[in-house]
């Protein structure tokens, strides 16, 4: 086998977690907050956002854990209905007060909070004016930063501006609840969240004394199914399209011929208004936020009628796409209970492949396991799975930082048990459990797993210590 001296996780390195706020928060309606498009949004047969894990209520226990936990970093996200109930009008000042409690209480215990701008829950107000279809939006998102900006810039050094937007372009059931949008029209969309974000980024370096902001898309390598030269340019199209477009327009302000030309090819090019691509190429991300859950395996497209075999609704399950290309099987890896492939080396390859195309620091902002987990009749969780699946990952993660792949950390998904976007809490994340289920809100106590204790000593020894 060959040799690899590792090199030790950088000085520093944010070892971290993760949530987003309409899957931790609850409260949906309390203290001013308005209606997001998550709000409508009920997954089939399970509980609902609303209650999720009640973090609004818990915030300062929450946080306790996190410390006891030895957090560096907390990656979270701000609701932009608490802040601005209608997306773009009045200031809602007790949503702008429990993001500065929330704050107040992470920098208390030395914890760097990394802040998403936006994760999945536009206001619904937005949203009945056309949405990301509309360029209005993009002036509210440019409101709603400066507001952040302001107010929490003091504080919050990490800022992620748009989580997974590709899995909003790519899935978009979730995040447009009534008629789901054409293809031409999420590319329109996928246009105005570039310019809003690139204007946040730049608003950003701007109003935030050493702020760095990035994207946090969904990134993946993608393999060909055979070494068949067809199956390549398959997998290269695939990853052009899902993953590299997002991150090109990003950092180097431009689309890639890859996906440009396939959307001129099935007549879904936006369009891009005088300027877009100035303010595009002058926003300069600091940094990338990875969520990385799986690679995908994929052959040469038939182009029969045959190419999009639906499997599920999940964002990690690919379908495949009419002439562009077919899922295909990877015998190599496993599945999670939820059918989602294992592959902590695609880990470093997905590392690897992304700092040799931008050259910048990256930060892990997901990556976890989602299982059935069991509170046991000892009163514990017991996790096993979840440790290894970690182990292998921060091992490759290890390995990506010997290859010369500048991280700089770490946010496990999910830090505590919050809704699974699909399956609710019959999938679970979390280092911390929730006593609740599906629909049974029970007495919400905060349970520390096995894996919380395994992690801790992670972050303690700064890695993995056999
Ligand atoms: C990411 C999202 O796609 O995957 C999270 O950013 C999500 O919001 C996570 O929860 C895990 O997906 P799921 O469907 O298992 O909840």
């Amino acid at each position: 086998m060959f040799y690899k001296q590792l090199k030790a996780f950088p000085e520093g390195f944010l070892w971290g977690a993760s949530t987003s706020a309409y899957q931790v928060e609850g409260a949906y309606k309390e203290d001013g907050k308005g209606l997001s498009v998550q709000d409508l949004h009920e997954p089939k047969d399970i509980a609902d956002f609303k209650v999720a894990s009640d973090h609004y209520h818990h915030m300062k226990e929450d946080v306790k854990l996190m410390a006891e936990m030895g957090m560096k970093a907390y990656r979270f996200s701000i609701a932009w209905t608490r802040i601005l109930p209608d997306g773009d009008g009045e200031v809602n000042e007790k949503g702008i007060q429990f993001y500065n409690e929330l704050i107040d209480e992470l920098v208390s215990y030395g914890i760097e909070p990394v802040v998403t701008m936006y994760h999945f829950d536009l206001p619904l107000k937005l949203h009945e004016k056309g949405g990301w279809c509309s360029r209005n939006t993009i002036d509210a998102f440019v409101k709603y930063a400066k507001i952040l900006f302001e107010t929490y810039g003091d504080r919050v050094k990490y800022w992620l501006t748009i989580n997974e937007q590709n899995v909003m372009i790519n899935h978009p059931n979730a995040m447009n609840p009534g008629r789901i949008p054409t293809k031409k029209e999420l590319y329109q969309q996928c246009h105005n969240m570039f310019v809003a974000a690139a204007k946040a980024t730049i608003l950003c370096h701007e109003m935030v004394s050493n702020g760095k902001i990035g994207p946090a898309p969904n990134i993946t390598a993608i393999y060909p199914e055979k070494c068949n030269p067809a199956d390549v340019i398959a997998a290269d199209n695939w990853e052009s399209i899902r993953c590299w477009l997002y991150l090109d327009v990003a950092v180097h302000g431009r689309y890639n011929s890859i996906a440009w030309v396939y959307m001129e090819e099935k007549g879904y090019t936006p369009v891009i208004e005088d300027g877009d691509m100035e303010i595009i190429a002058k926003a300069k991300p600091d940094f990338i936020g990875v969520n990385y859950y799986a690679t995908a395996t994929v052959s040469e497209a038939r182009n029969d009628g045959t190419d999009c075999q639906p499997r599920n609704g999940d964002q990690q399950v690919m379908i495949g796409e009419e002439g562009v290309y077919r899922a295909a099987k990877n015998n190599y890896l496993e599945e999670t209970q939820f059918g989602w492939l294992i592959d902590s080396i695609g880990m470093r390859v997905t590392l690897r492949r992304i700092y040799d195309r931008y050259h910048l620091p990256m930060l892990i902002t997901e990556n976890g396991l989602g299982a059935k987990d069991k509170l046991t009749e000892d009163g514990c969780v017991h996790d096993p799975y979840r440790i290894d699946y970690l182990k292998r990952h921060f091992h490759q993660a290890q390995l990506a930082i010997s290859d010369g792949v500048e991280l700089i950390g770490y946010c496990p998904w999910s830090f505590i048990d919050l809704v699974s976007t699909h399956q609710g809490y019959g999938k679970r994340y979390g280092f911390v459990y929730v006593n609740r289920d599906e629909k049974d809100l029970k007495n919400m106590a905060r349970i520390k797993k096995d894996s919380f204790y395994w992690y801790q000593e992670v972050i303690k020894n700064n890695g993995l210590s056999e």
